[in-house]
Protein backbone atom coordinates (compact mmCIF):
# COMPACT_ATOMS: atom_id res chain seq x y z
CA UNK A 1 0.00 0.00 0.00
CA UNK A 2 1.15 3.38 -0.44
CA UNK A 3 1.50 6.70 1.57
CA UNK A 4 -0.67 10.11 1.10
CA UNK A 5 3.17 11.67 0.54
CA UNK A 6 4.17 8.94 -1.94
CA UNK A 7 0.99 8.59 -3.92
CA UNK A 8 1.57 12.79 -4.47
CA UNK A 9 4.55 12.74 -5.65
CA UNK A 10 3.20 10.12 -7.95
CA UNK A 11 0.23 11.73 -9.63
CA UNK A 12 2.49 15.04 -10.18
CA UNK A 13 3.88 12.87 -12.83
CA UNK A 14 1.28 12.43 -15.94
CA UNK A 15 2.07 8.78 -16.73
CA UNK A 16 2.76 7.70 -13.39
CA UNK A 17 -0.23 9.24 -12.06
CA UNK A 18 -2.82 7.30 -14.84
CA UNK A 19 -0.73 4.24 -13.79
CA UNK A 20 -0.61 4.59 -9.73
CA UNK A 21 -4.31 5.76 -9.83
CA UNK A 22 -6.37 2.41 -8.69
CA UNK A 23 -3.81 2.62 -5.67
CA UNK A 24 -5.63 6.46 -4.79
CA UNK A 25 -8.27 5.02 -2.57
CA UNK A 26 -6.50 2.73 -0.71
CA UNK A 27 -3.59 5.61 -0.05
CA UNK A 28 -6.52 7.98 0.95
CA UNK A 29 -8.45 5.04 3.28
CA UNK A 30 -5.02 4.50 4.71
CA UNK A 31 -4.92 7.40 6.48
CA UNK A 32 -8.59 8.24 7.10
CA UNK A 33 -10.73 4.81 6.78
CA UNK A 34 -14.26 5.93 7.86
CA UNK A 35 -14.68 9.64 7.24
CA UNK A 36 -16.29 11.05 3.73
CA UNK A 37 -14.84 14.59 2.72
CA UNK A 38 -17.89 17.07 2.53
CA UNK A 39 -17.13 20.43 0.60
CA UNK A 40 -19.19 23.47 2.03
CA UNK A 41 -18.60 27.03 1.25
CA UNK A 42 -19.97 29.64 -0.82
CA UNK A 43 -21.08 29.87 -4.55
CA UNK A 44 -18.31 29.80 -6.60
CA UNK A 45 -15.77 28.78 -3.56
CA UNK A 46 -15.36 25.44 -6.11
CA UNK A 47 -17.17 23.03 -4.40
CA UNK A 48 -17.97 21.25 -7.57
CA UNK A 49 -14.57 21.67 -9.66
CA UNK A 50 -12.82 20.24 -6.40
CA UNK A 51 -15.17 17.89 -5.99
CA UNK A 52 -14.44 16.08 -9.20
CA UNK A 53 -10.61 16.33 -8.85
CA UNK A 54 -10.61 14.69 -5.67
CA UNK A 55 -12.70 11.72 -6.81
CA UNK A 56 -10.08 11.81 -9.71
CA UNK A 57 -7.48 11.98 -7.06
CA UNK A 58 -8.85 9.70 -4.36
CA UNK A 59 -11.25 7.24 -6.82
CA UNK A 60 -13.73 7.52 -4.58
CA UNK A 61 -17.26 8.21 -5.27
CA UNK A 62 -18.57 11.69 -5.56
CA UNK A 63 -22.37 12.42 -4.37
CA UNK A 64 -23.17 16.20 -5.23
CA UNK A 65 -26.32 17.19 -3.72
CA UNK A 66 -27.36 19.81 -6.15
CA UNK A 67 -27.20 16.81 -8.76
CA UNK A 68 -28.88 14.99 -6.76
CA UNK A 69 -31.75 17.42 -6.79
CA UNK A 70 -31.74 18.12 -9.84
CA UNK A 71 -32.22 14.62 -10.67
CA UNK A 72 -35.22 14.11 -8.66
CA UNK A 73 -37.25 17.30 -9.75
CA UNK A 74 -35.78 16.01 -13.48
CA UNK A 75 -35.06 19.95 -13.96
CA UNK A 76 -32.38 22.13 -13.33
CA UNK A 77 -31.60 23.78 -9.89
CA UNK A 78 -32.75 27.60 -11.43
CA UNK A 79 -36.02 26.02 -12.67
CA UNK A 80 -36.51 24.35 -9.05
CA UNK A 81 -36.39 27.65 -7.76
CA UNK A 82 -38.51 29.22 -10.31
CA UNK A 83 -41.39 26.26 -9.98
CA UNK A 84 -41.41 25.14 -6.94
CA UNK A 85 -39.79 27.95 -4.94
CA UNK A 86 -36.79 28.00 -2.65
CA UNK A 87 -38.60 26.71 0.69
CA UNK A 88 -39.25 23.44 -1.45
CA UNK A 89 -35.80 23.61 -2.57
CA UNK A 90 -34.55 23.60 0.66
CA UNK A 91 -37.15 21.05 2.14
CA UNK A 92 -35.90 18.78 -0.38
CA UNK A 93 -32.21 19.45 -0.26
CA UNK A 94 -32.43 18.54 3.55
CA UNK A 95 -34.48 15.54 2.55
CA UNK A 96 -31.58 14.62 0.46
CA UNK A 97 -29.01 15.40 3.09
CA UNK A 98 -30.45 12.87 5.41
CA UNK A 99 -31.30 9.95 2.92
CA UNK A 100 -27.19 10.64 2.14
CA UNK A 101 -26.11 7.34 3.88
CA UNK A 102 -23.26 6.37 2.12
CA UNK A 103 -21.74 2.46 2.62
CA UNK A 104 -17.75 3.72 2.02
CA UNK A 105 -16.49 7.21 2.55
CA UNK A 106 -17.07 9.16 -0.55
CA UNK A 107 -16.44 13.01 -1.33
CA UNK A 108 -19.62 14.74 -1.02
CA UNK A 109 -20.33 18.39 -2.71
CA UNK A 110 -23.21 20.35 -0.98
CA UNK A 111 -24.54 23.64 -2.24
CA UNK A 112 -23.97 27.24 -0.76
CA UNK A 113 -26.92 26.85 1.35
CA UNK A 114 -26.71 23.22 2.71
CA UNK A 115 -25.67 25.17 6.58
CA UNK A 116 -28.71 27.69 6.77
CA UNK A 117 -30.74 24.98 8.33
CA UNK A 118 -29.71 23.58 11.85
CA UNK A 119 -30.68 20.02 10.98
CA UNK A 120 -28.15 20.12 8.28
CA UNK A 121 -25.22 21.04 10.34
CA UNK A 122 -25.81 17.91 12.00
CA UNK A 123 -25.99 15.54 9.64
CA UNK A 124 -23.32 17.47 7.74
CA UNK A 125 -20.88 17.01 11.11
CA UNK A 126 -22.16 13.27 10.85
CA UNK A 127 -21.22 12.58 7.64
CA UNK A 128 -17.62 13.19 7.53
CA UNK A 129 -14.79 15.59 7.31
CA UNK A 130 -16.52 19.35 6.86
CA UNK A 131 -13.89 21.04 4.39
CA UNK A 132 -14.70 24.86 4.02
CA UNK A 133 -13.65 26.01 1.06
CA UNK A 134 -13.34 29.88 0.97
CA UNK A 135 -11.62 32.95 -1.22
CA UNK A 136 -11.79 36.79 -0.69
CA UNK A 137 -15.32 38.16 -1.49
CA UNK A 138 -14.32 39.54 -5.14
CA UNK A 139 -12.82 36.45 -6.27
CA UNK A 140 -15.59 34.49 -5.13
CA UNK A 141 -18.29 36.64 -6.42
CA UNK A 142 -16.51 36.61 -10.00
CA UNK A 143 -16.06 33.22 -9.76
CA UNK A 144 -19.75 32.66 -9.01
CA UNK A 145 -21.22 35.42 -11.57
CA UNK A 146 -19.39 33.39 -14.41
CA UNK A 147 -22.59 31.41 -14.67
CA UNK A 148 -25.65 32.40 -15.13
CA UNK A 149 -27.71 29.77 -13.58
CA UNK A 150 -27.53 30.67 -10.22
CA UNK A 151 -30.77 31.56 -9.04
CA UNK A 152 -30.02 33.83 -5.48
CA UNK A 153 -27.78 35.74 -8.23
CA UNK A 154 -30.30 36.70 -10.31
CA UNK A 155 -31.20 40.00 -9.02
CA UNK A 156 -31.04 43.65 -9.79
CA UNK A 157 -27.52 43.75 -7.81
CA UNK A 158 -26.21 40.47 -7.44
CA UNK A 159 -23.18 41.59 -5.51
CA UNK A 160 -24.73 43.65 -2.91
CA UNK A 161 -27.05 40.10 -3.03
CA UNK A 162 -23.49 38.09 -2.45
CA UNK A 163 -22.48 40.34 -0.18
CA UNK A 164 -25.09 39.84 2.64
CA UNK A 165 -25.60 36.43 1.84
CA UNK A 166 -21.77 35.94 2.34
CA UNK A 167 -22.28 38.39 5.77
CA UNK A 168 -25.11 36.12 6.53
CA UNK A 169 -23.64 32.62 6.48
CA UNK A 170 -19.57 32.86 7.14
CA UNK A 171 -20.56 32.14 11.03
CA UNK A 172 -22.74 29.02 10.14
CA UNK A 173 -19.74 27.54 7.67
CA UNK A 174 -17.21 28.26 10.13
CA UNK A 175 -19.01 26.55 12.90
CA UNK A 176 -19.34 23.37 10.89
CA UNK A 177 -16.35 23.44 9.81
CA UNK A 178 -13.57 20.58 10.61
CA UNK A 179 -11.07 22.76 8.06
CA UNK A 180 -10.40 25.86 6.04
CA UNK A 181 -8.79 25.85 2.76
CA UNK A 182 -7.85 29.44 0.98
CA UNK A 183 -8.99 28.74 -2.75
CA UNK A 184 -7.64 32.02 -4.06
CA UNK A 185 -5.21 31.31 -6.54
CA UNK A 186 -4.93 27.94 -6.36
CA UNK A 187 -5.70 25.62 -8.90
CA UNK A 188 -7.95 22.90 -8.09
CA UNK A 189 -5.46 20.46 -7.85
CA UNK A 190 -3.69 22.56 -5.99
CA UNK A 191 -6.54 22.96 -3.58
CA UNK A 192 -7.30 18.63 -3.80
CA UNK A 193 -3.80 18.57 -2.96
CA UNK A 194 -3.92 20.96 0.76
CA UNK A 195 -7.12 19.04 1.09
CA UNK A 196 -5.65 15.59 1.47
CA UNK A 197 -2.94 16.93 3.38
CA UNK A 198 -4.74 18.95 6.04
CA UNK A 199 -6.73 15.58 6.52
CA UNK A 200 -3.61 13.44 7.03
CA UNK A 201 -2.29 15.79 10.15
CA UNK A 202 -5.92 15.37 11.62
CA UNK A 203 -5.26 11.66 11.32
CA UNK A 204 -4.35 10.22 14.78
CA UNK A 205 -0.67 8.77 14.14
C1 LIG B 1 -27.22 27.93 -3.41
C2 LIG B 1 -26.09 27.45 -4.03
C3 LIG B 1 -26.15 26.59 -5.22
C4 LIG B 1 -27.47 25.83 -5.26
C5 LIG B 1 -28.62 26.77 -5.14
C6 LIG B 1 -28.60 27.55 -3.83
C7 LIG B 1 -27.06 28.82 -2.23
O1 LIG B 1 -25.05 25.67 -5.23
O2 LIG B 1 -27.53 24.86 -4.24
O3 LIG B 1 -28.59 27.64 -6.23
O4 LIG B 1 -28.04 29.01 -1.50
O5 LIG B 1 -25.93 29.33 -2.03
P1 LIG B 1 -23.52 26.16 -5.47
O6 LIG B 1 -22.99 26.58 -4.15
O7 LIG B 1 -22.85 24.93 -5.99
O8 LIG B 1 -23.56 27.25 -6.47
Amino acid sequence: MISIPAYRSLVGHRVAATSFQPLGPAAYCDVNTVRSIVLIGMMGAGKSSVGRCLQRRTGLARLDIDEILAAEFGIPIAQIFATHGEEKFRATETNALRNLAPDRPAIIVTGGGIVLRSENVNLLKKLGTCVWLTADEATLFSRASRRNDRPLLQKENPQAVYSELLRQREPLYAAVADLQIDTSGKTHDEVSETILARIEQLAPK
